[in-house]
């Protein structure tokens, strides 16, 4: 080889070869994993890549084997029977035990060549930086548990800042899982903006091991990529209202939809709301008349606009008229909410309602314990100064 050729040969290793497998076979994780729709029985892994990919997650017990001991039942992401080529990866695990912990790791390979028929290629199997980072683990809810332990932001309206503060030492906290009720952007513009706003935060503090229940505020109906929203915060239902249940506690989780009505000219003729709690209070009738609902001990309502009085605004005012009526003759303990961006605690029969609304604030945490016989909230500022604290009685009679 001459000494020309060998330069060159120097040059492709040193600098064509590495760049070449960088932009070529290397997906990343963008955002993520974070864990949706957790049951007594399964969990939804979701997370983002930096390129298009295949991607699955491999599960195993935790029952302090090696997680590479043996071979891991794989869950591949699959739509229809067809495995997406996406930068958006939702994959459901099932077939689960109630109240266990699984250990998890989800993997993708990037898309290098699609010629049809012709040949696809994918690149190296790229895992979630094994080397670097923990393994995952997870523990489905159980109805058998004697207590429930959560916490609730709201209203962050993208102060990921604040966010993180609010939620360092999630992880510490022996929560059961996460809740965001509501307004977490001013409007969705972009995947990205949802990493960027908090979700890159709730990632770093706790997402990968603790589950997370969302549910839609007005705000999360605004912005050229809301219609997006679900995909990203999969529920039980597929639907942006859900219920589920862990401990002595059975949780109602409803869509508040906009606050204005549908045809205020800020909507731009795209806000279907009212439509929206039209279907949700039929679908309410037959979740609070179900034997799994009126069995519960303890009944929480989250929903992010509280109910109204006259003088408030369209969507409050309908949910007053819509959800308040049903919840009343459903012997609801609780309902969590926001909105307001300021701490209230409405007592029974201030709103029509009879059972109290926590309202927490745009700057604080709400912790929540539950058991059969009460309710414990506290609210934290980012500081970790406790600002109030209620004891509440549960309705449950033994
Ligand atoms: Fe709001």
């Amino acid at each position: 080889m001459t000494k020309k050729n060998s330069l060159l040969s120097l040059f492709i290793c040193i600098f064509l070869i590495p760049a070449f497998s960088q932009n070529l076979t290397s997906s990343r994780i963008a955002c993520g994993p974070w864990i949706q729709a957790v049951g007594e029985t399964e969990f939804t892994v979701v997370w983002s890549t930096t390129v298009k990919s295949i991607a699955w997650v491999e599960v195993a017990p935790d029952d302090g084997t090696h997680f590479y001991g043996e071979t891991r039942p794989k869950f591949y992401e699959s739509i229809h029977g067809r495995r997406p080529i996406t930068t958006l990866h939702t994959i459901k695990i099932e077939g689960l035990q109630p109240g266990i912990s699984y250990r998890y790791r989800v993997y993708q390979q990037a898309l290098l060549e699609d010629e049809g028929n012709k040949r696809v290629i994918f690149g190296e199997g790229y895992g979630d930086d094994i080397l670097k980072n923990p393994v995952y683990k997870v523990t489905t809810l159980d109805s058998q548990a004697k207590s429930c332990r959560f916490s609730m932001l709201n209203d962050i309206h993208g102060n990921d800042s604040l966010f993180s503060k609010l939620t360092e030492n999630s992880l510490e906290r022996d929560l059961d899982f996460m809740l965001f009720n509501g307004d977490m952007l001013t409007q969705i513009e972009s995947p990205q903006q949802i990493f960027d706003g908090y979700m890159k935060s709730a990632e770093k503090n706790f997402t990968p091991f603790l589950p997370l229940f969302t549910v839609r505020g007005n705000h999360e109906h605004r912005g050229s990529a809301s219609w997006e929203f679900m995909n990203y915060f999969p529920s039980s239902t597929n639907k942006s209202y859900y219920t589920f249940r862990h401990g002595p506690a059975f949780f109602i989780a409803l869509d508040c939809g906009e606050d204005k009505p549908d045809n205020d000219i800020r909507y731009y003729g795209l806000s279907l709301t009212d439509q929206l709690r039209e279907e949700q209070a039929l679908w309410l009738e037959e979740v609070v008349s179900s034997d799994e609902f009126q069995q519960a001990p303890v009944k929480i309502v989250i929903l992010h606009m509280p109910p109204g009085t006259e003088k408030d605004w369209h969507g409050m005012r309908e949910i007053s008229r819509l959800f308040v009526p049903i919840l009343n003759k459903a012997s609801i303990d609780l309902m969590l909410s926001g909105h307001l961006h300021r701490h209230f605690f409405i007592q029974t029969e201030e709103r029509g309602n009879n059972f109290p609304i926590l309202i927490n604030s745009n700057i604080q945490r709400l912790d929540v314990f539950i058991d059969e016989n009460e309710i414990k909230l506290t609210t934290v500022d980012q500081t970790g100064q406790i600002q109030n604290n209620y004891t509440l009685k549960t309705k449950f009679t033994h």
